[in-house]
């Protein structure tokens, strides 16, 4: 019965502490993802700024990492993952997950079909400023600042 107990204990204290570990590692994920977003919009932003050269291959790849990215996310928000790990994600996810998953689809949506309709210097500025108010967009209703 002592033995029982114990196992049942040790069984307890494993289940949670993989637990934790899924958690922080959805929280890290959706970090990491959403810093590679802000790499990616940080050198589309000089290409339209004409800080750096427009080069068409690195503009569909900038579009490439924002759908990616529209496609993971939505998966990475468990029940368990809505504090911690430094996260700015808003309460508002969850209450609202469907309309958080609907945001995401529909940014993915239009990063592929920037994907296939960037052609030139103009038309990169076009997209990338459309998407770029659907960043804020997002962050505004679903991200809390820190
Ligand atoms: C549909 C919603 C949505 C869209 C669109 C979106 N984001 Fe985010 N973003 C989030 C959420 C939610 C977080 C908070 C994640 C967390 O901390 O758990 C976040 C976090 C971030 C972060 C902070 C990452 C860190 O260091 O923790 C950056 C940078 C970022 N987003 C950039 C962007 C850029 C740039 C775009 C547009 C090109 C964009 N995001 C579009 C939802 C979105």
């Amino acid at each position: 019965m002592i033995v029982r107990t114990a196992v049942c204990a040790a069984l307890a204290v494993a289940l949670s502490a993989s637990a934790v570990i899924a958690q922080s590692k959805a929280i890290a994920e959706r970090k990491e993802i959403m810093k590679g977003v802000g790499a990616a919009a940080k050198s589309g932003a000089a290409m339209a700024r004409g800080s750096a050269p427009y080069d068409n291959a690195k503009a569909v790849e900038i579009f490439v990492v924002y759908a990616n990215a529209a496609e993971k996310m939505p998966g990475l928000f468990p029940d368990d993952s809505k504090t911690g790990g430094e996260t700015t994600a808003s309460p508002k996810i969850w209450e609202d997950m469907n309309g958080f998953k609907a945001a995401m689809a529909k940014w993915g949506a239009e990063a592929k079909a920037a994907q296939g309709s960037v052609k030139d210097i103009d038309s990169f500025k076009t997209a990338f400023g459309a998407m770029g108010k659907m960043c804020g967009g997002c962050h505004e209703v679903y991200r809390v600042s820190k």
